[in-house]
């Protein structure tokens, strides 16, 4: 279960790629969730009762979250900064849209809006600082034993267990392949699933005779913040993996036309439908990647992360701009 995901192959930039398909993984825990919560999935937790999230209100993590709530019988707070309008209209309109915010209602997750104005948060900036506070809060309580905090986007330790099977899988594919010069590519967000993929093909595959490297782009806060999130999980700089830039920074969750389009190409001529937050970004920095060349004599492997709930929220919000700038309607074939 929830392992040995397929790999497909597109032709891109007059490249052959490889893609890991781990958006096929699991219907619930598709992509990167299924490695990182795949620790929680097979692990027991005795006397766990209670999980607490956070991070934003149309990740994901927080539908997977409310589904590993939900099969191991744990109730499910996810804090968040804000919810946006149109998610809360998309919930009492009764749209039909299946969003990760509206699955996850479902699923019985308890989404809070951090009250920035009470006296508790007085000294946060951030959901994080926020999420320590209600931390300690928790620690003076008795029975803080019962609850487990889980940090935004699956950023910990645990993820690794999961990881390491990706890296594993990944290099017993090669084997098959007879392939011994391997570019793996994939957008971060956190950088937890780069980090610990790196780290894998670094401590544990040495063995091998592969030349293995792992190449990523910041989606969130440009490279500098994506260094500081490698450094807060791993210090040794000789774990983190190379990234790469196609010398724009982007603003996560902004809606970008040039990359929808490239994004739509890409599900056009190869059928595969990529996640709208953080693959249009890593479809051009890999395009840039493969145009100048960095990539020659390598064979590339991108890896599908998954979140293509979260695309129905995104997709409407492209088409609505794609049709307020230019007026020709588009098609999705979905
Ligand atoms: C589809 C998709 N791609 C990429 C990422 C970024 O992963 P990470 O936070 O491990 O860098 C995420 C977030 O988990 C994701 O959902």
């Amino acid at each position: 279960m929830l392992t040995n995901s397929r790999t497909d192959v597109m032709y891109f930039t007059g490249r052959q790629v490889h893609i890991k398909r781990d958006d096929l993984l699991h219907a619930d825990f598709s992509g990167n969730k299924a490695r990182k919560f795949y620790h929680f999935l097979i692990n027991d937790f005795p006397g766990v009762s209670h999980i607490v999230g956070s991070g934003s209100a149309q990740a994901n993590s927080l539908y997977s979250l409310s589904v590993l709530a939900k099969i191991k019988g744990w109730k499910l707070d996810y804090y968040v900064s804000h919810i946006a309008d149109y998610l809360k209209q998309q919930l009492s309109l009764s749209s039909g849209i299946r969003s990760n915010y509206s699955q996850a209602i479902k699923n019985g997750a308890n989404v809070i809006e951090i009250d920035w104005s009470s006296n508790r948060y007085h000294a946060c900036h951030h959901l994080d600082d926020a999420i320590n506070v209600l931390k300690q809060d928790c620690l003076r309580k008795s029975n803080f034993q019962e609850t487990l905090f889980i940090p935004e986007g699956g950023r910990c330790e645990y993820a690794k267990t999961g990881i390491y099977i990706l890296g594993k899988e990944i290099v017993n594919w090669a084997i098959s392949q007879g392939i011994n010069k391997l570019s793996i590519f994939l957008p971060s967000g956190t950088g937890t699933t780069a980090l610990y993929l790196q780290e894998y093909f670094v401590t544990q595959a040495q063995k091998t005779t592969l030349d293995i490297q792992v190449l990523t782009c910041s989606t969130v806060g440009g490279d500098s913040y994506l260094i500081s999130q490698f450094n807060e999980l791993s210090s040794n700089s000789q774990l983190h993996p190379q990234i790469i830039s196609d010398g724009n920074k982007y603003h996560f969750g902004k809606l970008y036309l040039s990359l929808f389009q490239l994004w739509q190409q890409v599900l056009d001529s190869s059928g595969i439908e990529f996640d709208l937050l953080y693959d249009p970004i890593g479809l051009n920095v890999l395009k840039h990647a493969i145009e100048s060349g960095e990539l020659k004599d390598r064979e590339i492997l991108y890896i599908h992360q998954g979140g293509l709930l979260g695309n129905a929220t995104m997709l409407p919000r492209y088409l609505r701009k794609q049709a307020l700038t230019k007026n020709d309607s588009v098609k999705i074939n979905r």
